[in-house]
């Protein structure tokens, strides 16, 4: 026999950031983060999870290659569902499996993502959040979201925002062992679904710096890192959260936008400094600055991850198609910059 569960995870966007640990080892990080799940018909990973007691080993493919799944950020999630697996049983088709059971029964495991993979558009997030759903479908836990996000954490940080749709936000928790480290919904997809979100794909290319050596470097030499952890997101996630709940736009694209050009400056205050963004994301920041300064309020926020993508937010359909217009025009694709491709994906799950 074969037992199979398939699910789809979509990727977040943080608008505050998430940069820097406290832990390595259990992924606990020096600040809270806020986050919008994105719709999953467009950025977003589809995972396979199968178990029998005809495969002899632990397997898994990614986007149809096979990677190693020893010792790496899946291995740590996988470890931890295995040890809270509950009793399966199947009467129909006599299959019986006991929690001890899942120790010691191999799986199968294939993963596809509709999007470049490490080009800075959260891709780990979707995927590790993904596995572990899946898995613990298959494996009858009855943890709940919340209790899964401190799970896909281990695997990637911001991995943990991607269990709930909407608003999200991963408290970095006080406890030792993380077990207050974990992601809580602060509004549903249908609180604010007039956001449309406009993805400038400026380069689908691997990133150079991993977003995991790139924060470790920040917190061992950036003291812009502490400033920004101690002082400034604090009190912007209070701000946030309040923007959120009032569907106030001006509040939150200043928010978003100053958010993620401190996030940049904390990379280049690192030794050696990081540079994510390239010559098309300054230009996209300048003309996106240009257009909110010409109207009363900002009509769309920017926000940049761990690449050179432009992740835009409009304020509705109406913006997002003038956004669109203004973008074809400015930054044509496939002229002689190496922006390649528009996303449009509404904000919510
Ligand atoms: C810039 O979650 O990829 O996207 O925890 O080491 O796997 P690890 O890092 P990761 O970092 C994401 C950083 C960011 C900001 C964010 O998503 O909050």
């Amino acid at each position: 026999w074969v037992l199979m569960v398939t699910a789809q995870t979509p990727t977040n966007i943080a608008v505050i950031k998430y940069w820097g640990k406290r832990d390595e080892t259990l992924i606990l990080p020096i600040n809270d983060s806020i986050s919008v799940t994105l719709d999953p018909d467009h950025l977003c990973t589809t995972t396979t999870v199968a178990v029998s007691p005809s495969f002899d080993q632990d397997r898994m493919w990614l986007n149809g290659k096979e990677i190693s799944l020893l010792g790496g950020r899946f291995q740590s999630c996988l470890r931890e569902l295995r040890s809270r697996a509950s009793d399966f049983e199947d009467e129909k088709r006599g299959i019986k499996i006991k929690k001890a059971d899942w120790e010691k029964l191999n799986l199968h495991i294939a993963s596809y993502n509709n999007f470049p993979t490490a080009a800075g558009l959260a891709s780990s997030a979707a995927g590790l959040a993904c596995f572990v759903f899946a898995l613990a479908k298959l494996m009858n836990l009855k943890e709940d979201h919340s209790q899964l996000s401190a799970i896909a954490r281990q695997g990637s940080g911001s991995a943990c925002r991607s269990l709930y749709g909407g608003f999200v936000k991963w408290i970095m928790g006080k406890e030792e062992n993380g077990s207050d480290s974990i992601a809580v919904q602060l509004a549903d997809e249908k609180h604010w679904d007039d956001l449309v979100i406009v993805i400038a794909v400026v380069s689908a290319r691997q990133k150079e710096t991993s977003s995991t050596s790139g924060m470790q470097d920040s917190c061992k030499t950036s003291m812009l890192i502490q400033h920004r952890a101690k002082e400034v997101v604090p009190k912007r996630v209070i701000q946030m959260e309040e923007a959120i709940e009032k569907r106030d736009f001006p509040s939150f694209a200043r928010l978003a936008c100053a958010d993620s050009n401190q996030f940049h400056a904390v990379c280049l205050d690192t030794s050696p400094p990081i540079f994510y963004m390239n010559d098309t994301s300054h230009k996209i920041i300048s003309c996106v600055e240009k257009w909110n300064r010409s109207e009363e309020s900002p009509q769309v926020a920017y926000t940049f991850d761990a690449g050179p993508n432009a992740v835009m937010i409009a304020r509705n359909r109406k913006t997002a198609a003038l956004l669109l217009q203004r973008l074809l025009f400015h930054f044509p694709p496939h002229s002689d910059t190496d922006l390649n491709s528009y996303v449009i994906g509404d904000k919510s799950i």
